[in-house]
Order: structure tokens, then sequence, then C-alpha cells
């Protein structure tokens, strides 16, 4: 069985007081987590007080990116260590605003992967098409050509319980979404991917999430579907009652 896995990215949203106040309306609303996982991803200057805050509270502390090395001349970049010192458990790699406004390439998410991995910081690889591959009717080979760069030349033995998130670029921040049934079908897609290159106890042991102009009303909707283990919000995470519904829809009847 995996946990169902919520996770909040701010992206570049809130201060820290901003921050700190939106979890504590959040942990008014949602007092225990029995169904699943909910992990915040604040900036990175919010993560300290954040991190402290949070452990009065049921949730978890990510990272919205990290830098693949440990230390060195690397101006304005975060070491994985800097995250670890701060209690952070999960990093997002490969957003598409990663991607597409800062040039971050499937290498360098390649090499994000393996320092994640070595540093035991769960990675959530952030995989999806943007709107002229769907259109193209693409999205599978994209997708899984992005799943097979991040994963080239990892151990296997080390894969299992990693998270993935598909997000379809043309569906962020736009209101537009992939219907539960298009997301079901990209991600059991993903799964068999995932499967031939590990095998198929690995591949089921990771949680894909959807991504995507997410809202409470449709989380429910995404969660019914097998493969789907979880929501990557990024808007409707800065609305605490919103963000609580799209955590409580992980305990309604499915
Ligand atoms: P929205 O939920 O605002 O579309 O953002 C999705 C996202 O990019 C989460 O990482």
């Amino acid at each position: 069985m995996r946990t169902k896995l919520i996770v909040a990215n701010w992206k570049m949203n809130n201060t820290v007081p901003e921050g700190l106040k939106l979890l504590a309306a959040l942990s008014r609303e949602v007092r225990e987590t029995k169904e699943c996982e909910v992990v915040f991803c604040p900036p990175f200057t919010a993560l300290f007080a954040m991190s402290e805050a949070i452990e009065e509270t049921p949730f978890k502390m990510g990272a919205q990116n990290m830098h693949w090395e440990e230390s060195g001349a690397y101006t304005g970049e975060i070491s994985p260590l800097f995250l670890k010192d701060l209690n952070v458990q999960y990093v997002l790699l490969g957003h598409s605003e990663r991607r597409q406004l800062f040039g971050e390439t499937d290498i360098m998410v390649n090499k994000k992967l393996s320092q994640a991995i070595r540093q035991k910081l769960i990675p959530i690889v952030c995989v999806g098409e943007t709107e002229k591959e769907h259109k193209e009717g693409t999205t599978f080979d994209v997708i899984d050509l992005q799943i097979k760069k991040a994963l080239d030349g990892q151990q296997k033995t080390e894969l299992a319980g990693i998270v993935w998130a598909y997000e379809p670029v043309w569906a962020i921040g736009t209101g537009k979404n992939a219907t539960p049934e298009q997301a079901q079908e990209v991600i059991q897609a993903m799964r068999k991917s995932l499967a031939k290159i590990t095998d198929v106890p690995t591949a089921e042991s990771m949680r894909i999430l959807y991504g995507g102009s997410v809202s409470d009303e449709k989380a429910k909707g995404f969660l019914k579907q097998p493969d789907i283990d979880g929501l990557l919000v990024g808007g409707a995470s800065l609305i605490p009652q919103k963000f609580a519904a799209i955590i409580r829809a992980t305990e309604a009847p499915q």
C-alpha cells in the first residue's frame, strides 16, 4: 500500500511571517493526517523558521530545488547538506518552471537525483509535456524519455520509494487540468516504464503524483484513480481552507 502524499509547492510566494501564518492556519484546520503524508515546500528563506514550527504539526518539510554538489563555488545555490540541516525530508527536482525558465536540463536533474539519493533526501522528480507536445500526441514519448534520462546510470537498488510528479506544463497555473482519466493513463504508463527500467516491486513502491491546477473541488477525482498516489499543489496550497480540503479529500470514502 502506498501512502498518499499531498505536497504544497509555494513557489516564490510567502515571506517568513506569511509562511508561518499560513502554516498555523492550516494546522488549525488539519490536526492530524490519518490517510496521507503532507509536505510543505516553502521558499528557501522560510525553511529555517518553518522547520521549527512544523515540529508541532503532523506535516513534513520539503524544498523546491537543490544543487547536485555538496559544496563549492556555486554562488546562489543550495547544497543538499543545508536542507538536511533543517530537517528537510523531501526535495522537488526538475520542476517544469526550473526546466523552462532556468535552463535546467535532464542531465542536471539526473545529477540532482543521484545526490538526493546519496543524501537520503526523498526526491520528487517532476516530468510533463508542453502544450505543443500534448497537441502533437507525443506525451508518452516525452515523459518516457524524461524518466529514462533521470534514471540513467542510477543504482537500481537505490530507487525504491522515490517519488515522481506528472505535471503537464499546459496545466500548471492555467486553470486547465488534465482530466483524472488522462492523468491516470499517463501515470499508469509511467509506472510501466519505471517497471521496465527497474523491476515491478520497485515501480510499485514509487509514488506518482499529479500536479497542474489542482483545486479542492477536483482533488478527489484524481485521488480516486488507482495509479495516482497524491497531488502536487501550487496555487491552491496558498489558501489554507482550500489546501485543507485537498488533504481531507484523501480521507473521504473512495
Ligand atoms: P498550480 O497548482 O498552481 O497549477 O501549480 C502546479 C505546480 O506547478 C505544482 O508544482
